[in-house]
């Protein structure tokens, strides 16, 4: 309620001032009839306001307005503003402004201010408003204006971020293509070439035989069958679902060990099912699985130290190696990250969630990987 009061009075004293404006005999007595309410407004909104003559001197800004250089107000009176801020595009708006008694207005069109060297870049959506005298004549300008860099800046990273979730979906999509391909897609030739195999009647086989090479085929079919199950594995472990991100990196390194039996694994969980934030989970699962692949593919390491830790700083996945190590650097260089995308992914998805990521490896030592996050983070 008291809200409203307050709006509702500020509208009849706008309204007032309107009629009273009409009255004004010169631009001078604007701000000393502006009442103690506007007054107040004036001064403290953050909005940047200046009051200029048609020749652009400034007669009065507000404190938001001297803030954003750093200066006292009293600084900007009797100043040209094209003296302060020269642009010569502005200059003939402004004009325009003067001459054709509308205002103008840059919502749409953020105007990137560069040349201060306080203000650095930033952007500004800004209005100027004509002041007309009773006989209909521009008496004088007022400039407000927004800044607005925080809103480009962060629509600007969130673009980046689309950006790099496209890429990493995309690379995701390649990678199941890819799979697809060279798995189920060698094991349906092979069933095709069988079957035809088994039913050429130029062979010549005897029915037992044909039965035999038919026979034949169903392992094959039972191959294709375990790819498409662990290729569904891959896309989306159910199990991290139903029983958690523990249970399932139990289960992952239980298999990596059935595989790679060379490949000795010690494990240090000390953290609790509960206290990993949930869309953390799918990411850390792939985090190890790449890693792991990567030990399994490149590293020649017969031993693994797996991490997965929540102290006061960070939730923490590390993976190290005792294998041939690598150089990082070479290896995410632009021309081999194009082919390959397994480091680049575990970061990319890493840093979506609001982590850091980082690979040490030292060539004959052995490679350390590390996603963490801090531990109150969750993505919103
Ligand atoms: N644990 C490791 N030990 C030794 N070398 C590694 C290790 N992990 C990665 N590398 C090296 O870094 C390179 C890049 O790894 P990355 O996972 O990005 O690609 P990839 O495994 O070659 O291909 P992809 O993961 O796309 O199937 C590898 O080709 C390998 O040379
Ligand atoms: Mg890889």
């Amino acid at each position: 309620m008291q809200k409203k009061r307050t709006y509702e009075e500020l509208e009849k004293r706008v309204r007032e001032l309107e009629k009273e404006g009409a009255k004004r005999k010169s631009i001078e007595e604007a701000p000393r009839n502006t009442n103690e309410l506007l007054e107040k407004v004036f001064s403290t909104t953050y909005m940047l306001i200046a009051y200029m003559d048609t020749d652009f001197n400034l007669i009065r800004v507000n404190h938001a307005y001297a803030m954003a250089d750093g200066r006292d107000p009293e600084f900007f009176a009797g100043k040209n503003h094209f003296e302060l801020y020269p642009n010569e595009d502005n200059r003939s708006i402004f004009s325009r402004v003067v001459e054709k008694g509308e205002p103008y207005t840059a919502y749409t069109k953020p105007f990137k201010y560069a040349e201060h060297p306080k203000r650095g870049i930033t952007y500004w959506d800004w209005t100027l408003q004509p002041v007309k005298k009773g006989s209909g004549e521009v008496e004088g300008l007022i400039l407000s204006l927004v800044n607005i860099t925080r809103r480009i800046k962060a629509e600007g990273a969130l673009r980046e971020n689309q950006k790099h979730f496209m890429t990493a979906q995309e690379n995701e999509k390649k990678r199941v293509a890819q799979e697809l391909h060279d798995s189920i897609g060698q094991s349906l030739t092979a069933i095709k070439f069988g079957l035809e195999n088994s039913l050429d009647e130029k062979a010549g086989r005897t029915a037992e035989a044909q039965v035999e090479s038919l026979r034949a085929i169903i392992p094959l079919v039972q191959q294709a069958i375990e790819e498409v199950r662990r290729i569904h594995t891959d896309l989306r472990p159910s199990m991290l679902d139903d029983l958690g991100i523990l249970a399932t990196i139990n289960w992952f390194c239980r298999e990596f060990q059935m595989i790679y039996s060379d490949i000795k694994i010690k494990k240090h969980v000390a953290v609790q099912e509960n206290e990993v934030p949930e869309p953390f989970k799918m990411v850390i699962f792939r985090v190890l699985q790449e890693a792991m692949n990567n030990i399994a593919k490149h590293s020649d390491a017969n031993f693994v130290r797996l991490c997965f830790k929540k102290t006061d700083e960070a939730i923490a996945l590390t993976v190290e190696d005792n294998g041939r190590g690598f150089d990082p650097g070479n290896a995410l260089s632009l021309k081999n990250s194009e082919k390959r995308f397994g480091i680049t992914s575990m970061k990319e998805r890493t840093k979506l969630t609001g982590g850091s990521f980082a690979i040490k490896s030292i060539p004959g030592v052995g490679t350390a990987i590390s996603a963490s996050w801090p531990p109150d983070s969750s993505i919103t």
